[in-house]
């Protein structure tokens, strides 16, 4: 089966556009997990626009489904990380300015800092993902870290123009046969959504996707339940 995060950052914006307490994300995450989510994914990031240290404490707390803690290398978030201790990591690039996280993690050039840094969480136990751009390289440079999984990013695929998808697919296939002949295990998000998802949950070895965006605004029409499900509905016909 191929498997559901689902990214809860956006309820999170949503609250903190009032700074109370609605919507609650805890609550969130724990219809997600109703509906049949195998995971819930946050990301902690510097500026905390969104979710808050307390949300990953207490996610980890009550979630009987695992954690993946999205987070920029750097040391205040990674001392949060180990005390936390979610299921994985998935190591992001992180700009202030961004709307969201734009590109993927460029591995290749700093292998060294991120081979530390993958040792550091995997001293605690904790798996390490790599969020890269679907490129071979990239790839190359994840497994020498030790990295436990690649995270391709889907958003070229997703936001391509129709002339452009089949190139877009294609590099995700070749970095995703590269992915699983290194030894790691191939997952895939952003931009993803339940029409363009298909494509990509056709990929041979697809492990997890990881969902936010889409599946939270289709929630404001159709419920979060139902958005979840009909996201789990697509990875069911697509799995082994
Ligand atoms: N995976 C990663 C690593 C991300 O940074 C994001 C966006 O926060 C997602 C998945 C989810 O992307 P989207 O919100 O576009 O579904």
């Amino acid at each position: 089966m191929i498997e559901l995060g689902v990214n809860i950052d956006h309820v999170a914006t949503l609250r903190q556009a009032r700074r109370g307490k609605d919507p609650d994300v805890i609550a969130a995450a724990k219809i997600c997990e109703l509906a049949g989510a195998h995971q819930i994914t946050c990301h902690l990031r510097q500026d905390r626009r969104h979710i808050q240290d307390r949300d990953v404490e207490l996610l980890k707390q009550v979630l009987h489904v695992r954690l993946n803690l999205e987070m920029a290398a750097v040391d205040e978030i990674m001392t949060i990380a180990q005390r936390i201790k979610p299921h994985t990591v998935c190591l992001v690039p992180e700009k202030r300015e961004e709307i969201t996280t734009e590109g993927g993690l460029d591995v290749a050039g700093q292998r060294k800092r991120l081979t530390e840094v993958v040792r550091f969480f995997h001293d605690s136990g904790i798996k390490v993902s790599m969020f890269i751009d679907p490129e071979v390289d990239q790839v190359n440079a994840s497994a020498e870290t030790g990295a436990d999984y690649v995270e391709l990013h889907t958003g070229a695929y997703a936001n391509a123009a129709s002339s452009d998808i089949m190139h877009e697919l294609n590099r995700l296939a070749t970095a995703a046969a590269r992915a699983i002949n290194a030894g790691l295990v191939f997952n895939a998000g952003h931009g993803l959504t339940v029409r363009n998802l298909p494509a990509v949950a056709a990929i041979p070895g697809l492990n997890e996707v990881n969902i936010g965006h889409s599946i939270i605004s289709r929630a404001v029409f159709i419920g979060l339940e139902n958005a979840v499900r009909e996201i789990i509905e697509v990875l069911h016909r697509y799995s082994k």
